[in-house]
């Protein structure tokens, strides 16, 4: 059988929804019965804090830094906590020095993939929510997953985050001879103004194939972060739900249809 899928999270702009995303995506994802991995791959730990597993962020090593450093000497059973709904690898603080560190390495760009390969048995998707800048965390989980879920805002300063993200992925695309696949775009927190319509058609026209989402601004999707759950976890319901399950349905059906290398 082929290793699980793995997706990663993605935008160098912070606070548009990458975060809120990632979480939701791996709830909804449990929903549908699948066992989820999930990475918390920025040193801010915001994921970690929003599946409510903070005390985690200090613990004592190893944390994920140490397993990017040495990939053959992880313990999984050391670096993976359980959450009600998925399996975490959560952040550390020392994750801060992980690109400092990771850039004296060779091959420092590759090393989440080799971590993956050594975690992801039991798991049939790693969901790796990224930092808010490009750099070789980013780049680690471009090349550990190849397969990307956009959260962009609703706004037109995404024009350019997205213009940038493409051009960034095309080069490391180039540099290790890959195919990273855009399977999601989430346009994240819409209003109801026309700006917000104006941008759903940008977003429609400029990726035609790759599917679009609409999540709607929803203070139950700040309620549940701060409950340290997905939205399919709290009590509280929201008709951001559907929108959730329906990327997430549509991701397990395009990964349980992809061909199994032999
Ligand atoms: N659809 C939404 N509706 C309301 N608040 C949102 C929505 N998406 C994100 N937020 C809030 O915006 C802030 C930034 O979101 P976050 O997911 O942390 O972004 P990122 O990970 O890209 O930095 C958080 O406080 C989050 O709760
Ligand atoms: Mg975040």
């Amino acid at each position: 059988m082929a290793g699980s899928a793995r997706l990663c999270v993605t935008n160098q702009k912070g606070g548009v929804g990458k975060t809120t995303v990632a979480i939701n995506l791996a709830g909804a994802l449990n929903e549908l019965g699948r066992d989820v991995l999930f990475v918390d791959l920025d040193p801010q730990g915001n994921a970690t804090e929003g599946l409510g597993m903070l005390e985690t962020y200090d613990a004592e090593p190893p944390s994920l830094l140490d397993a990017l450093v040495d990939p053959a000497a992880v313990d999984p059973e050391e670096i993976i906590y359980r959450h009600a709904e998925m399996d975490v690898v959560p952040g550390n603080v020392d994750m801060n020095a992980a690109e400092s560190t990771l850039v004296q390495e060779p091959d420092g760009e590759t090393r989440l993939d080799a971590v993956l390969e050594r975690l992801e048995a039991d798991y049939e998707f790693v969901i790796v929510d990224c930092p808010p800048h490009l750099g070789l965390l980013t780049d680690n989980a471009l090349y550990a997953t190849e397969n990307l879920v956009i959260p962009a805002l609703a706004e037109p300063t995404s024009k350019r985050s997205l213009e940038l993200l493409f051009d960034y992925v095309g080069a490391l695309e180039m540099d290790h001879d890959i195919e990273i696949e855009p399977r999601a775009l989430v346009a994240n927190r819409i209003g109801n103004t026309r700006q917000a319509t104006e941008m759903l058609e940008w977003f429609d026209d400029a990726l035609p194939d790759v599917p679009l989402y609409r999540i709607r601004k929803r203070v139950a999707l700040q309620r549940a972060f701060a409950e340290g759950k997905s939205v399919f976890a709290v009590e509280e319901e929201t008709d951001m739900d559907e929108v959730f399950l329906t990327m997430a349905e549509t991701l397990a059906d395009q990964f349980s249809n992809r061909e199994v290398p032999a």
